[in-house]
């Protein structure tokens, strides 16, 4: 794993049975990672890469009869008495395709057996993506009204019906992973384990009666100063449903999520890089930065957005305001390097725009945005962008294919590396 990407990461070797916890319980919040949704950012009210997840955690302690109760507890407790005080009748949830005991369970519990929703493998059978402890789940679903999308529970709408909360039944280990749906079950784990997760945003954005994770008091600041400077109007189209949302709103929404978890990645050590980690946070800081100029800011905006970022993060993590100076050093340094590509890039594409004009062509050629891609670094999707703007479309299927074949050089190279015999037929 390049990031950690739910709350349970660290727990694997006791899951595995590989290590003795110290405790058989655990609560947790933990930072984590995930960009495998990174452009359904702000077009969905539900997607941010980054995310806190509060998680409770049983080694071979409590099982589904203890998990369902307490989170039942827990979400449906009054505040003043510490609980989320969610609206029991608004909550629905689901459970894997074939677990009964789990259905019973929730039955007992409270909810009506019209509430209760079997999904499969794709929806309730959680895994890392990768070998190691999985098992079937139950999630918790908070309806927010016919406001927020159509009728009929989370298999029918996941914006309306928000998912909060995650049970894990962490009870097989698993190999041979394709995909979901995909993987084989070498067997049980040692013992039946408990792994859970509240997406902490989510959790936020129903308490907070807010329309989606941008809007949160932790994220709400970073969109409100782009939107300053942009002279944006956020929010303009009134509709709840994120799919019907201005592209703008979409824009200044990819902005806040990702200068926030640039922020928070730069302060737990990575640098931008071209390479794992490092190329996975370049990424994000080019798309938040590309987000803003689209928007109509051509200068510099990090030096304007990643102070706000830090004053709503540091509050959780003082570390960020401690070592801010080293943080947006190399925020600062990484936008301007990108903003001096991006005036590069501009420059020789200006000249091909005129010479494919001048040839009488009406697409820009694939070597030619390959070039500017490879060489100069300059994204694909701004190419595009600005042909668009002057009436010209770019040979996409050429510009493929010269990625495809780099993709096997490099792969051809990485295997010589392994084998020391390197296949020249990815270089004809
Ligand atoms: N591991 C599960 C998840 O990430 C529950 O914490 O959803």
């Amino acid at each position: 794993l390049l990031f950690v990407n739910a709350g349970m990461v660290q727990f694997v070797p006791y899951f595995l049975g590989q290590q003795t916890p110290p405790f058989r319980r655990a609560v947790s919040v933990q930072k984590c990672i995930r960009t495998p949704d990174i452009d359904e950012v702000g077009k969905t009210s539900r997607h941010g890469t980054f995310f806190q997840m509060n998680g409770n955690f049983s080694f071979g302690d409590y099982f589904k009869e203890g998990a369902i109760p307490f989170a039942w507890d827990l979400a449906t407790k009054p505040l003043d008495r510490g609980g989320f005080g969610l609206d029991p009748e608004r909550i629905w949830v689901t459970v894997y395709l074939d677990d009964d005991e789990a259905a019973e369970i929730w039955r007992r519990t409270g909810v009506p057996v019209e509430r209760i929703v079997r999904r499969g493998k794709k929806d309730n059978f959680w895994s890392m993506g990768i070998p190691g402890p999985a098992g079937p789940c139950s999630e918790l679903y908070y309806d927010r009204g016919p406001e927020y999308g159509r009728e009929g529970g989370p298999a029918v709408d996941e914006d309306r019906y928000l998912e909060f909360w995650n049970l894990v039944f962490m009870q097989y280990d698993i190999a041979d992973v394709r995909g979901k749906e995909e993987f084989r079950i070498l067997g049980e784990l040692p013992a039946k384990n408990i792994d859970t997760g509240m997406g902490l945003e989510r959790m936020a954005a129903i308490l907070q009666g807010v329309d989606n994770l941008y809007e949160i008091d932790e994220v709400r600041p970073i969109l409100d100063r782009a939107a300053e400077l942009t002279g944006r109007r956020y929010g303009a189209r009134s509709s709840h449903v994120a799919s019907e949302s201005h592209p703008d709103d979409v824009r200044l929404r990819v902005v806040a999520d990702h200068v926030r978890t640039s922020l928070m990645l730069i302060g737990d050590g990575v640098i931008p890089s071209n390479e794992g980690r490092g190329y996975v946070l370049r990424r994000i800081m080019r798309r938040a930065i590309r987000a803003i100029r689209l928007l109509g800011w051509q200068d510099r905006a990090l030096p304007e957005l990643l102070p706000v970022a830090r004053d709503c993060m540091a509050p959780s993590y003082p570390e960020l305001a401690e070592e801010f100076d080293r943080i947006s050093s190399y925020a600062y340094a990484e936008e301007d390097a990108f903003l001096s590509t991006l005036r590069a890039g501009t420059t020789i594409l200006d000249t091909a725009i005129a010479e494919t004009r001048r040839a009488g062509r009406a697409a820009i050629s694939g070597e030619k945005a390959f070039q500017l891609h490879d060489t100069y670094g300059f994204p694909i999707d701004l190419t595009l962008e600005i042909a668009a703007e002057q009436g010209l479309q770019v040979d996409e299927e050429g510009f493929r294919r010269l990625m495809a074949d780099q993709r096997a050089r490099a792969k051809a190279d990485a295997q010589a590396r392994k084998t020391g015999h390197l296949d020249l037929s990815a270089y004809r």
